[in-house]
Order: C-alpha cells, then sequence, then structure tokens
C-alpha cells in the first residue's frame, strides 16, 4: 500500500518513514528542502534497505500538487509533516508561516479528498494547548489563544481538518499532538538536523557538548517549578513515528470511532531543562558548559501529556527513555 509522507525527509518524517517502510508499506515522500537534506534519503535507504519515491516539490505550487496526485492515484493514505516551525521565526514572518503552513495544507487537502481511499494523519502539536491550567495536558484541555503564529497555524490547520471530515463522507483524519519530539534512530544514520543555530533545547546541548557551541543559556530558573526550569514532555522521537503507524494503521482498518480523532503523543511525564542537563551528563559523561539567563518570551512554563487516551483508544505507548532519547542524540550528533 502506498503512503505519501509530505516533509518526509524532516526530523519526525523521516523516523516515521522508516517505520513504515520497516511496516511494508511503500512510501512517496514530498520535500521542498527548504528545512531538511537530500542526504536524509541515503539514510533511510540504509536504514531500511528501501530507498522511497521522492519528489522535490513546493507544496505551495497548487499545480504542480494537482499534477503529482494525478501520478499518484493509488495513495491509500497521507501523512503530512511538510510546514514550518520555527516558533520565533513565525513571529518575524507570520505571513510566510500562514502561506507555508496553511496554503499547502488546502492545497494537499484538495487533491487527498478525492482519492479512492482517503486517510490523513496531521502533525499538530501540544503548542495548541498554550499554558493548559490543569497538567497533565488531556485532549479535552481547551485549545487556548496561539502564542505564536506557528502555533496559530497549527490550531487553524485542526480547524480545517475538522471543516473538510464534516463535508466529505469518505475522508477520515487524525491529528496527532506532539510533545517535544528528541534524540535519532538509534543506527545513527538519520537525526535532528537543525539548520543554523538550534532553536530546541536538546539539539543545542549536544552541539555544547561537542564543541560547535560555546555555552548552553538555560532561559530562566525562576519558574515556579521545583527546581524553577521549564517543564516539557520529551518523547523519543522513534516512539513518536511509531504512533503515527499506529494511528495510519487505525484508519486503514476502519477502527477510527469518528471520522475525525484527536491524540496526544508523550511520554505523559514532565522533565525540566535542569534535569534533562543533567541527565545528558550521565548519559554522555561530558560536563555541559551553560549559564542561567533570563526567560525566553512565549514559553509556557509546564506541559506534559495526559497520555490515556493514546494508550486504551489508539493503542499506542512509549518504550523508549528519556535516557534512550539523549544517548541516541549524542551519538547522531558525533556522526555529523
Ligand atoms: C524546551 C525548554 C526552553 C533552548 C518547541 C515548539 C513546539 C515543538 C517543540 C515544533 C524550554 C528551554 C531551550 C535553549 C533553554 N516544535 N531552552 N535553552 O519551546 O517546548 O517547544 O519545540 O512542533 O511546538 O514550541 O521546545 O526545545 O525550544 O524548549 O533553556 O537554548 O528548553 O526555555 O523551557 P519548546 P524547546
Amino acid at each position: 500500500m502506498k503512503i505519501l509522507v509530505t516533509g518526509g525527509l524532516g526530523f519526525i518524517g523521516s523516523h516515521t518513514v522508516v517505520e513504515l517502510q520497516n511496516e511494508g508499506f511503500e512510501v512517496v515522500i514530498i520535500d521542498d528542502l527548504s528545512n531538511s537534506s537530500i542526504q536524509v534519503l541515503e539514510g533511510i535507504t540504509t536504514i531500511t534497505g528501501k530507498t522511497p519515491i521522492f519528489e522535490k516539490l513546493d507544496l505551495k505550487e497548487k499545480d504542480r500538487v494537482e499534477r503529482f496526485f494525478s501520478l499518484h492515484k493509488d495513495i491509500v493514505g497521507v501523512i503530512h509533516f511538510a510546514a514550518s516551525k520555527a516558533v520565533g521565526e513565525s513571529v518575524q514572518k507570520p505571513l510566510l508561516y500562514y502561506e507555508n503552513n496553511i496554503n499547502t495544507l488546502v492545497y494537499v487537502l484538495k487533491e487527498v479528498v478525492n482519492l479512492k481511499a482517503s486517510n490523513f494523519i496531521f502533525s499538530s502539536s501540544c503548542t495548541v494547548y498554550g499554558q493548559a491550567d490543569e497538567l497533565p495536558i488531556s485532549e479535552k484541555s481547551p485549545v487556548k489563544e496561539a502564542e505564536s503564529p506557528y502555533g496559530n497555524t497549527k490550531q487553524i490547520g485542526e480547524e480545517i481538518i475538522v471543516d473538510v471530515c464534516k463535508a466529505t463522507s469518505n475522508f477520515s483524519a487524525i491529528s496527532l499532538r506532539y510533545f517535544n519530539p528528541i534524540g535519532a534512530h538509534d543506527s545513527a544514520k538519520i537525526g535532528e538536523l537543525p539548520l543554523g543555530i538550534p532553536q530546541n533545547l536538546v539539539p543545542f546541548i549536544t552541539q555544547t557538548a561537542a564543541g560547535l557551541r560555546e555555552q548552553l543559556t538555560v532561559f530562566g530558573n525562576d519558574y515556579p517549578t521545583p527546581d524553577g526550569t521549564c517543564i516539557r514532555d520529551y518523547i523519543h522521537v522513534v516512539d513518536l513515528a511509531k504512533a503515527h503507524l499506529v494511528a495510519l494503521q487505525r484508519l486503514l482498518d476502519g477502527k477510527n470511532k469518528s471520522n475525525y480523532e484527536v491524540f496526544n503523543v508523550g511520554t505523559g511525564k514532565g522533565t525540566s531543562v535542569m534535569e534533562i542537563i543533567k541527565s545528558f551528563e550521565r548519559v554522555s559523561g561530558h560536563k555541559l558548559n551553560y549559564k542561567i539567563g533570563p526567560r525566553r518570551s512565549g514559553d509556557v512554563v509546564q506541559a506534559y501529556a495526559d497520555t490515556s487516551k493514546s494508550n486504551t483508544q489508539l493503542g499506542w505507548k512509549v518504550k523508549l527513555t528519556l535516557d534512550d532519547a539523549l544517548r541516541s542524540a549524542w551519538k547522531w550528533q558525533n556522526t555529523l
């Protein structure tokens, strides 16, 4: 069965392609290479022994999207990762984010609804919850006003999909709300490849330990948490990739309870920035050079998932530990 993965050369996309191929699916990747590298295709092939079909395509080009789908009418499922995802950049360049994250979603959906089997998995984010009033965060937690255009594109994306589900009988979709993906495939053939200065904590840590960055700045240690630093739910990217496979299979097998479902994908455990630093030092044997700096605007204090719905209804749960994730991130960094 043929599955389209948009953004399939990206961090989460590439790890999901590996799991799909391991499961025997035929994978077609669309990627515009704006935030990924063609070398990732080689990495995937090395791991699975199979080269996915790859189309370098900018999904903002509507006519090229139409032509692509006319050549691939046998696609039975789409996993849509393609989007810009830097929170800070989205504040500076909102229109770039609305064009690249929303227009492209609309162009892809216009084609997916015409497929014989239209099953759609949407890459959403815990960002939609903002600073949740209750912890852990369940799917029933209210979606709050977005703290950034990036977060808003995820909220709008979900709303667009809900409306398409209401209007289209043979279309089914699942939104997966990710918490914080970290780590790399244990082969160290694929991993996180941030372009420029990493915005996210773990790649900044591994680049600092590798001597590529001078020092990590901890963005504030005066938060109302046990050690004063922010708490997140860090999930191994391979566990996250596997959640996409389970969600896709749910739709292919017609096991979904309605034609639109939402699942939080996290470990259910909150970990502070300082705990991440200490864990990294332990698994890598490296003392990390860091200092405490001012808070970063837009940061929520705590976010970690209530995973009961994913565990019971989706039938998925994490298998890998935080140490596994940090160890794999460090092993990957040492191949770069
Ligand atoms: C984690 C913690 C920082 C860097 C973002 C997006 C989210 C998703 C994951 C796309 C925070 C602290 C970080 C540093 C630090 N992305 N930190 N020094 O902000 O929770 O989530 O990435 O889907 O949508 O919002 O992740 O890794 O940037 O930050 O102290 O150099 O690490 O303040 O507390 P975040 P992050």
